[in-house]
């Protein structure tokens, strides 16, 4: 939410998407796609189903050879086909809509996993920082429990907090509500709130329409292999440019937003 910028006033660029092209076969899913993300900017992906905003991260994150094009973090090339991409992944974070926590772990030994193993750090100062982390999140008395004694939830803010203890430089989050019950769906969107507040730099797919107007620097509207639409929220929301974003947000006008419930006496 508060961009970086550079000593001539230049906002500083951390992730450069150059003209990429994504197929899958004779399916061209990405088709030219440029994107620059400042540090600390929050940007909001948007877009019909398929249109590609999963397969956008995954390039990103190098989960997805390209076929066209590059991806620059801070200025270096990001390599799918690279022997050695735990660098990379270590400085982009991404957390998916299935947590993906193991079962056979407690939450504590989820989030010291990477960070131990692959970052070789410090396993008391990890764990010191990890406890804040839950803590911050709501999540205190959760650090010995098991996956499977948390809700959704909190499955979804333990993920969060499993990404963050990696110190990455940009973190990646795909429809991290889409599995949770409504009532769940605030107490993790909070926590990404939190996290723009602190400067954070975030790529976020979601459908939440009131939230992506909450927490975007830009919206990104994808659709048709394109970027149709790049614009400030304000702007995209009440004068989006194209017929397929208004199109889009027609299907949202009737979308229900609950109040936030008043807290317990
Ligand atoms: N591994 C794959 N192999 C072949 N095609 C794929 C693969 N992954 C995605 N696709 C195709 O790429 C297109 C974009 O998929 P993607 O999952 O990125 O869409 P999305 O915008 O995230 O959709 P949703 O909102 O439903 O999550 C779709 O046509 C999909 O069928
Ligand atoms: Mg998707």
């Amino acid at each position: 939410m508060a961009v970086r910028v550079l000593a001539d006033n230049q906002p500083e660029t951390l992730l450069s998407i150059e003209n990429i092209v994504k197929k899958f076969g004779d399916n061209t899913v990405l088709n030219d796609i440029s994107l620059q993300v400042h540090k600390g900017e929050v940007i909001v992906i948007i877009g019909p189903s398929g249109c590609g905003k999963s397969t956008l991260l995954r390039c990103i994150n190098a989960l997805e050879p390209i076929q066209g094009g590059q991806i620059k973090l801070n200025g270096q090339t990001i390599d799918p086909n690279g022997k050695d991409l735990t660098e990379l992944r270590q400085k982009v974070g991404m957390v998916f809509q299935s947590y993906d926590l193991f079962p056979h772990l407690s939450v504590i030994d989820n989030i010291l996993l990477a960070p131990c193993k692959v970052q070789k750090r410090d396993r008391a100062q990890v764990k010191e920082e990890a406890l804040a982390l839950l803590a911050r999140v709501g999540l205190q008395d959760k650090a010995e429990s098991f996956p499977r004694e948390l809700s959704g939830g909190q499955k979804q803010r333990v993920a969060i907090v499993r990404a963050l203890c990696m110190h990455p430089e940009v973190l990646l989050f795909d429809e991290v509500t889409a599995a949770l019950d409504p009532e769940m769906v605030r107490e993790v969107l909070d926590v990404v709130l939190q996290l723009a507040a602190q400067g954070r730099t975030m790529l976020i797919v979601t459908h939440e329409m009131q939230f992506a107007k909450a927490i975007a620097d830009r919206i990104i509207f994808l659709d048709g292999g394109k970027i149709l639409e790049d614009a400030p929220p304000e702007q995209f929301f009440n004068h989006p440019q194209t017929e397929r974003a208004q199109q889009f947000l027609n299907i949202f006008e009737f979308e229900v937003v609950k109040p936030h419930p008043a807290p317990q006496a």
